[in-house]
């Protein structure tokens, strides 16, 4: 989408759940836009810094040595302030007497749902950065923070593994993702797991069943990934199930839950997040608004926030094929 008012000041803020590489994000959206002359403000604690006027300035020596640093040094949260058009209008107030003309929000869906009703209600462009470690946005074929999130998740899941192998157990290790399976597929297939439950699809308990047992009836330790959103009810629930129908089994259940949030981001995060910094920054001053910068095929491209959010990222059914093959 483009506008026609030159942006001269942005407002930068992180907003949802964290991930590594949104400090890397920042520090490339702050140098990016005082390179080419822009004020830069950064909002701390997401929407909630709009609203309640919680900013500070910020130049290119504010970000330095924050690239290697996992979390938000801008904090973030879930603001229930801006879900309320009252919020939204305090939050517009407070950059109009800032003087801010422009946004760029790094975060996930309801990041950019939020920046879309702002700019229909109070016409203030927003360029969003996909910040989060779901991967479940249509727009990019990653999201900043997966990378680092599934390569923690499979140093854990191979720490489990030896300890299953040890004592012939079956695991069942729960990975974040509330409406996404793509942590747990590539956790899955990167671990050398037996199955993997998502939200995605729809579970068939024999199936399950058969890859803990193994084309041979004999495997005797197992790891299954199971998405924290699994329509089953959660790893508890599964492992409950499982242990009814296999009583002899010895199972185990892990949670990794929010260690998958936090730590130092890889390169291949650290260099997305710079790339679609400098990119944002470039497509403000182009005038576009209400897009989010994505990367595709290894190249920079910019998504409608409807497309980015709505857009059915769906699971790859080739995944799914490579983990049934190598789970025989
Ligand atoms: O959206 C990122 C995410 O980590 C999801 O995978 C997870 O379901 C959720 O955030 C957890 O949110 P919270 O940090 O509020 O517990």
């Amino acid at each position: 989408m483009m506008g026609t008012g030159k942006v001269a000041h942005i407002g930068v803020f992180t907003s949802g759940g964290d991930s590594p590489g949104m400090n890397a994000a920042i520090r490339a959206v702050v140098r990016g836009a005082c390179a080419q002359g822009l004020r830069v403000t950064g909002f701390l604690g997401g929407y909630d810094g709009l609203v309640n006027g919680n900013f500070r300035a910020m130049g290119p020596r504010d970000v330095s040595n924050i690239i290697q640093r996992g979390g938000t040094i801008l904090r973030t949260a879930r603001s229930k302030a801006f879900m309320t058009a009252e919020g939204r209008a305090r939050a517009a107030s407070v950059l109009r007497e800032q003087g801010i003309d422009g946004l760029i929000a790094i975060g996930g869906d309801g990041t950019f749902t939020g920046a879309d009703i702002f700019f229909q209600e109070h016409g203030i462009p927003c360029v969003g950065l996909p910040g989060t470690i779901d991967n479940d946005l249509a727009g990019t074929d990653w999201t900043i923070g997966y990378d680092t999130a599934i390569n923690t998740a499979v140093e854990a899941i191979d720490r489990i593994r030896d300890t299953a192998s040890s004592h012939d157990r079956l695991f069942f290790v729960e990975v974040m993702g509330r409406d996404s399976g793509a942590i747990a597929l590539d956790c899955a297939i990167a671990a050398g797991a037996e199955y993997v439950l998502v939200p995605e699809r729809e579970e068939h308990f024999e199936q399950l069943i058969s890859a803990i047992l193994g084309s041979d009836g004999a495997k005797s330790s197992s790891i299954v990934v199971v998405a924290e959103g699994e329509t089953e009810g959660g790893a508890f629930t599964i492992a409950d199930q499982v242990k009814k129908r296999l009583p002899t089994k010895d199972i185990r259940v892990t949670v990794l839950g929010h260690v998958q949030r936090g730590g130092s981001p890889t390169v291949h995060d650290r260099v997305l997040a710079s790339r679609l910094g400098i990119a944002a920054v470039d497509a403000i001053l182009r005038g576009e608004h209400n897009c989010m910068m994505g990367m595709s095929h290894g190249k920079v491209v910019s998504s409608p926030f409807p497309q980015a959010i709505k857009g059915v990222r769906e699971l790859d059914a080739e995944l799914f094929r490579v983990l049934r093959f190598l789970a025989t």
